[in-house]
């Protein structure tokens, strides 16, 4: 099906953010451009999206595969007006928001991989990027938060070193998906994410039961260091709390945490 603004528009009814959407055939990357525009002072509720991508970025400075014609490329600019320790549950409230939007389109809810990765069966469907602009005040001027989910690819259009990593919606439903329709649906959810920003008690709530690193074996990359352990619990602020295998407990908020059993970690 044709993937187009006019028909994304139409599947959003009046929503307020149905006339602030930017359409791309093929961009570099939805965020870079979200960056310059939010600089350039575009509103809140802008939404940029992309049928294909030629440098899609994600986490820890990783490239996001963004073939053409099967995926769905967003960025969100919003403008939350706060300092950003108020903002460190954004990229888990956008967990939550994406696993909406997909119940609610496709009928099926996925889990998610700490921090943002949305997975199902042990695969890889979506990933969410947050990136924050400041003022000179050290205020947050803009966060734009980028999502990449699969959509309608089968095995042959990821790369190899992908395939058995990765999943599209198509995959897992059997059937095509109506990018119009699940774009809305995400825009809606998102919407409502931002409305909840400042009471991120009942979306953690919720990620903490959507999250499926919770209780797995872990091992925590970070730098050159490789720790193991178990993942206990995610706290109000996103980070993972895991226990080490030497019984010392701590709270992991950045680098990379890999879950046994997943994207080839035996
Ligand atoms: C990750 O998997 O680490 C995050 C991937 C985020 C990809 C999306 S696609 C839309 C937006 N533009 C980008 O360049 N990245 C995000």
């Amino acid at each position: 099906m044709d993937f187009s603004l006019n028909t994304i528009k139409a599947a959003m009814g009046d929503h307020p953010w149905a006339e602030q959407i930017i359409f791309f055939d093929t961009t570099d990357s939805t965020n870079t451009q979200a960056k310059r525009l939010a600089a350039s002072g575009v509103p809140e509720g802008t939404v940029l999206i992309a049928a294909h991508q030629t440098a899609g970025r994600g986490r820890l400075g990783r490239q996001f595969h963004s073939p053409a014609d099967v995926g769905i490329y967003m960025s969100l600019i919003l403008r939350p007006r706060c300092k950003p320790d108020k903002l460190m549950h954004l990229t888990c409230a956008a967990g939550v928001a994406m696993c909406d939007a997909v119940e609610e389109a496709l009928s099926f809810r996925s889990g998610i991989k700490w921090i943002n990765d949305l997975v199902h069966d042990r695969k890889k469907l979506a990933g969410i990027l947050v990136e924050l602009l400041f003022d000179s005040q050290g205020n947050v001027d803009a966060a734009i938060v980028g999502i990449g989910i699969n959509c309608n690819h089968q095995v042959q259009d990821f790369p190899p070193e992908l395939q058995k990593i990765a999943t599209s919606a198509a995959m897992i439903t059997g059937k095509p998906v109506d990018r119009n329709t699940l774009a809305a649906a995400m825009i809606r959810r998102l919407h409502r994410m931002n409305e909840a920003l400042s009471q991120p008690l009942n979306t953690m709530e919720q990620y903490r039961q959507d999250c499926i690193t919770i209780g797995q074996q872990v091992s925590i990359h970070r730098g050159e260091s490789i720790r193991y352990g178990q993942a206990l619990s995610v706290d109000d602020e996103g980070g993972l709390v895991a226990r080490y295998d030497n019984g010392e407990i701590a709270t992991v908020t950045s680098g990379e945490v890999s879950v046994r059993g997943m994207y080839g970690y035996v």
